[in-house]
């Protein structure tokens, strides 16, 4: 029998997560080797792909861009060096959070604001307040389900841009498909399309927690 590596280890201890005080604490402990363990070990390319996603979809970004679950940054480092300049994060771990703030482009901080929050509740988010919503790796089992998107919808200003990367097992089990469908035919958000995208460099195609199905749409 072939020994897991840190990685595969480290990624069943987070699938077996449930709910927001059991991540905190996950992520408390995760924080210092994240990226340095896990994503290198991995061949991590999910927040690289919700960028490119991202980044594709508008012409124009009239405003500031919010990433949710953002974790030690690695979105919103990506976007900056696609030029994105205002980015804000939000994250439920204070240590997750502390590595973001200490992320930095052409000499400046990345992030903009950094927010701890719950995002299976209300947040302290404002009303309208982005013009882009983006997310790698927290719509995932035990983490975030559909219900996180009317939050985020009302923290979007109309017409704003979202590219949500949904594990894609986690997405079969929840219906996201089914659940934006709707939101669509309620008239809340508009022009839905879901890019099929691997999470790791070398992504097996039959396993679905190697994929991630993004949704793209506006916001109403
Ligand atoms: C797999 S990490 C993804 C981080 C980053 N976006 C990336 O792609 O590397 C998931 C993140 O979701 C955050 N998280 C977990 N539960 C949360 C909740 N209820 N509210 C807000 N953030 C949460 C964790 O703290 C963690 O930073």
């Amino acid at each position: 029998m072939s020994k897991k590596s840190d990685a595969e280890v480290a990624l069943e201890r987070a699938y077996a997560t449930k709910g927001p005080e059991a991540n905190r604490e996950l992520y408390a402990s995760w924080a210092p080797t994240y990226e340095s363990g896990f994503m290198v070990d991995s061949g991590y390319v999910y927040h690289q792909e919700v960028v490119k996603v991202f980044c594709d979809s508008f012409s124009e970004l009239n405003g500031p861009v919010l990433d949710v679950g953002c974790g030690t940054g690695v979105v919103g480092g990506e976007m900056a060096k696609l030029g994105v300049s205002v980015i804000d994060g939000i994250d439920i771990s204070p240590e997750m959070l502390a590595e973001a703030a200490a992320k930095t482009h052409n000499g400046r901080p990345v992030y903009r604001q950094l927010v701890e929050a719950d995002l299976t509740g209300r947040t302290g988010l404002a009303d309208g307040a982005y013009a882009g919503i983006v997310s790698s790796g927290a719509f995932t089992h035990g983490v975030l389900g559909p219900e996180t998107i009317l939050e985020l919808l009302r923290a979007a200003s109309p017409g704003a841009r979202f590219a949500l990367g949904i594990n894609s097992a986690h997405f079969e089990e929840f219906g996201f498909d089914h659940w934006l469908e709707q939101r669509r035919s309620d008239g809340h958000i508009a022009e839905l399309e879901f890019r099929l995208r691997p999470i790791y460099s070398e992504a097996d195609e039959d396993d679905p927690d190697q994929w991630t199905r993004i949704a793209v749409f506006a916001a109403v």
